[in-house]
């Protein structure tokens, strides 16, 4: 130990001697703040101490330390200052040189940053500057980019933060720097904008709106939010917004119908909302589609119920015709609204135009025709036994129906409507039409029987011996309902028979007298033309009557000239033979019965030329007994006949008198004797 201070005396001695103590070889700075630097340098001898000399705090003096390395911290001292330093070694009474080092404090942040403007992909920053010098630089970090930022001359230093992403939050630090020494960093955050929405896809009616739009993307997946404004400061509520995968939904109710909606969509992320995507639409104003028309002849009453059962619409029903125009406020009438246009002309078409009205905006109009209907009675009816014909106005289209159902088309043209081909004394209910918009309006309908035909073949027969007549026709085709037959001024009713042949027995007429006879069918009131035919009651009656008043006035002629002649004869002794005839009576030959017709027709030619001759050529005063016996036979003939017509038998008249039916028809001067029958 002694030995050891010795060596050590001996060696300062020697050095001050020389007087020449070491400098420290270096300085490193291992600590540094705003305030404080620490130093720290190798100690070579335990015995030295050191003296730091500053320009600021003055020299201060440092004990010697047995550590290999010294730690000096300095301080007070200003942040981000460049200060100079010296440091001395000193042993005894002796001090090296001195070594010099320089070493900067670490810069003070800035106080506060400003972001003063953000865009979708820009944040504009603004801080002032450190000690408001321009000695420092800044440095500025952000996710993981960062940029120097170069001095300005100014007080405040500006800075675009770009290629930013969209609605994203950035991370910032803003260092001070000064020589290579950054401050500890002013650390913020902030969002850029997020964008707009790309495109609204709206669906509206009236009063409802539903927009429609994709989220907007972005590379963070950031959730936005949205929010609707409406510019005119209308009620509008997105109340109902809806987000599924992608796609946002928003409901919007209540609107007024016909009203321009002005919109701005805003993407909304933390403080900060994009500039806003614009539009605009128009709430449509919906026409009423459906109108009831009651129609009379007089009257068309227009009703419709109120649009999506809304009170806000107003209407006005138009009409072309009149010109006139109705308002009907909607929240003054019921649900079904109505109007009536009354004194109208029958059979006249009227046009409407029913609008909506909304805020003084029309809808574009529901238009509809009508046409009031037909008194059918007014027209004046043409009916004949096949057709119906009028001029009508008012009516299209024309159809008969009868009572079996089938119907009968007709047509219409320019006011003359006809039927044809219809059933004789049918009765039709004739509906007219008016057609209108392809539809079939019905104007009215009229009950109508047509003409039944007539009959024919209208004929007498002879009927109750002379007092009577059967009236015979065929059954006409069509309705007949009844036929009445006129005769003498009497009439007589056939009511319908569905045979074809109809018989009329008439009593109580006169023998052998010619009457008119007349027929006319009926159906219902419809009466058919008349035909008539002249007829005449059987006179075979009164021939037999004649022809037995003959007989007797023969018989008695007979007699008278029997009594004469045998009276006379007896008187005479009746020695005298029978007269012989005057004339030759060569000329007379015995006729049978059976040629007695073609005897008549031989003697009956030329105007009964025959008859005459041999009546002239016959001998009045006389008549042989032969002729006698002849005359006898034919008038108990006729007698046998006349008893038949009497018994009111034509058929006995017909099998044993035809051939003197003949005579008498020819010597009573019968006109429509008929050959076929008696
Ligand atoms: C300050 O000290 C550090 C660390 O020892 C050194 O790197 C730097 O060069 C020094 N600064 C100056 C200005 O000498
Ligand atoms: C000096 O500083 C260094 C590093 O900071 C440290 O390791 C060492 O222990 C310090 N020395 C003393 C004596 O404090
Ligand atoms: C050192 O200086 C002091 C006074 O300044 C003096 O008293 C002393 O004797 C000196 N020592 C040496 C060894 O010279
Ligand atoms: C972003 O900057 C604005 C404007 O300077 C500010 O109002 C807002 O608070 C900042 N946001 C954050 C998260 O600091
Ligand atoms: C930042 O950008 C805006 C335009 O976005 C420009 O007007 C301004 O001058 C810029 N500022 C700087 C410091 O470059
Ligand atoms: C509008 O549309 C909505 C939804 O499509 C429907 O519920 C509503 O009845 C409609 N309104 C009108 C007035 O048509
Ligand atoms: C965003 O979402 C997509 C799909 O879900 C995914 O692939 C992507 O990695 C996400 N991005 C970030 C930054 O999370
Ligand atoms: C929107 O609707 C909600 C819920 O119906 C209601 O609470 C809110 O007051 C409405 N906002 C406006 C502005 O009408
Ligand atoms: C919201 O709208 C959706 C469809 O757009 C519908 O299914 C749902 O019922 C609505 N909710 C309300 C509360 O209106
Ligand atoms: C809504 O308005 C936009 C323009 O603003 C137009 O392009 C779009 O067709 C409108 N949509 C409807 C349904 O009217
Ligand atoms: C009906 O309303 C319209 C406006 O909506 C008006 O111009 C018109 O004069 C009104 N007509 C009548 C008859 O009141
Ligand atoms: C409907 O008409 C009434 C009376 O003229 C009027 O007061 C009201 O504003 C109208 N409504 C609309 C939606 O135009």
């Amino acid at each position: 130990m002694i030995m050891e201070r010795v060596l050590t005396l001996v060696l300062l001695c020697v050095l001050s001697a020389w007087a020449n103590i070491p400098d420290v070889e270096k300085v490193s700075v291992i600590g540094r703040t705003e305030t404080e630097l620490t130093f720290q340098w190798k100690v070579e001898n335990s015995s030295y101490s050191y003296k730091l000399a500053t320009n600021v705090i003055g020299d201060i003096p440092i004990n010697a330390s047995e550590a290999e390395y010294l730690n000096y911290t300095v301080s007070p001292l200003s942040p981000g200052t460049n200060y100079s330093f010296t440091l001395y070694t000193v042993f005894e009474n002796y001090t090296s040189k001195g070594f010099y080092f320089s070493n900067v404090t670490t810069p003070s942040n800035v106080n506060s940053v400003s972001v003063i403007d953000r865009k979708e992909n820009q944040i504009t920053l603004q801080w002032s500057k450190v000690n408001n010098s321009n000695d420092y630089g800044y440095e500025l970090y952000w996710n993981e980019e960062n940029s120097s930022i170069p001095i300005s001359q100014t007080n405040t230093v500006e800075y675009n933060v770009t290629s930013l992403d969209a609605g994203t939050e950035y991370f910032f630090t803003l260092y001070t720097v000064f020589g290579h020494v950054m401050s500890s960093g002013y650390s913020f955050t902030n969002v850029t904008m997020p964008s707009n929405v790309q495109d609204v896809n709206v669906k509206l009616n009236d009063t409802e709106m539903i927009l429609q739009w994709d989220v907007v993307s972005n590379t963070n997946n950031n959730t936005y939010t949205y929010t609707l404004e409406n510019k005119d400061e209308l009620t509008v509520n997105c109340t109902n917004q809806t987000a599924e995968g992608n796609e946002v939904t928003c409901h919007i109710s209540d609107l007024t119908p016909a009203t321009n909606y002005s919109f701005t969509l805003y993407t909304e992320f933390a403080d900060l909302r994009s500039t806003g995507f614009n539009f605009y639409n128009i709430t449509t104003l919906s026409d009423i589609t459906e109108v009831t028309v009651n129609r009379s002849q007089t009257e068309l009453t227009i009703s419709w119920n109120k649009l999506n059962n809304n009170d806000i619409y107003n209407y006005t029903l138009k009409s072309q015709g009149e010109g006139s125009e109705k308002n009907f406020t909607g929240s003054a009438v019921g649900d079904v609204i109505t109007h009536t246009y009354s004194s109208l002309t029958p059979g006249t078409e009227h046009s409407f135009t029913l609008f909506t009205v909304v805020n003084k905006a029309f809808s574009r109009g529901f238009s509809f025709k009508n046409v009031t209907t037909l008194y059918c009675t007014s027209f004046n009816w043409t009916v004949t036994n096949s057709s119906i014909e009028a001029k009508v106005n008012g009516s299209t289209y024309v159809k008969a129906q009868n009572s079996t159902g089938s119907v009968k088309n007709g047509t219409v043209n320019q006011n003359s409507l006809t039927l044809q081909g219809l059933y004789p004394g049918g009765s039709y209910n004739v509906s007219l039409f008016y057609y209108l918009e392809s539809e079939l309006l019905p104007q009215c309908t009229h009950h109508l029987t047509l003409d039944p035909y007539s009959v024919s073949h209208l004929r007498c027969e002879y009927h109750s011996g002379g007092y009577g007549l059967a009236v015979i026709w065929d059954t006409p085709y069509g309705v007949v309902d009844r036929v009445q037959v006129d005769v003498d001024r009497k009439s007589f009713n056939k009511s319908y028979s569905s045979e074809k042949q109809i018989r009329l027995e008439i009593n109580g007429l006169q023998a052998a007298k010619k009457y008119t006879v007349t027929a006319t069918s009926f159906s219902g009131s419809r009466r058919s033309q008349t035909v008539s035919v002249n007829c005449e009651t059987d006179p075979a009656g009164v021939i037999a009557g004649v022809l037995v008043f003959f007989l007797l006035v023969i018989i008695i002629c007979v007699a008278v000239f029997a009594w004469r002649r045998y009276g006379s004869a007896k008187r005479n002794k009746m020695t005298n033979p029978l007269v012989e005839p005057k004339v030759p009576n060569k000329n007379y030959k015995p006729l049978p019965l059976n040629k007695f017709p073609e005897h008549y027709q031989n003697m009956s030619r030329d105007e009964n030329r025959g008859f005459s001759e041999e009546y002239e050529t016959t001998p009045l005063e006389c008549i042989s007994p032969q002729k006698m016996r002849v005359i006898l036979i034919i008038s108990m003939l006729i007698t046998c006949l006349a008893t038949a017509m009497q018994a009111d038998s034509i058929l006995l008249l017909k099998v044993h008198c035809h051939p003197l039916s003949m005579i008498s028809g020819e010597w009573f001067g019968r006109k429509d004797h008929r050959p076929s029958s008696c």
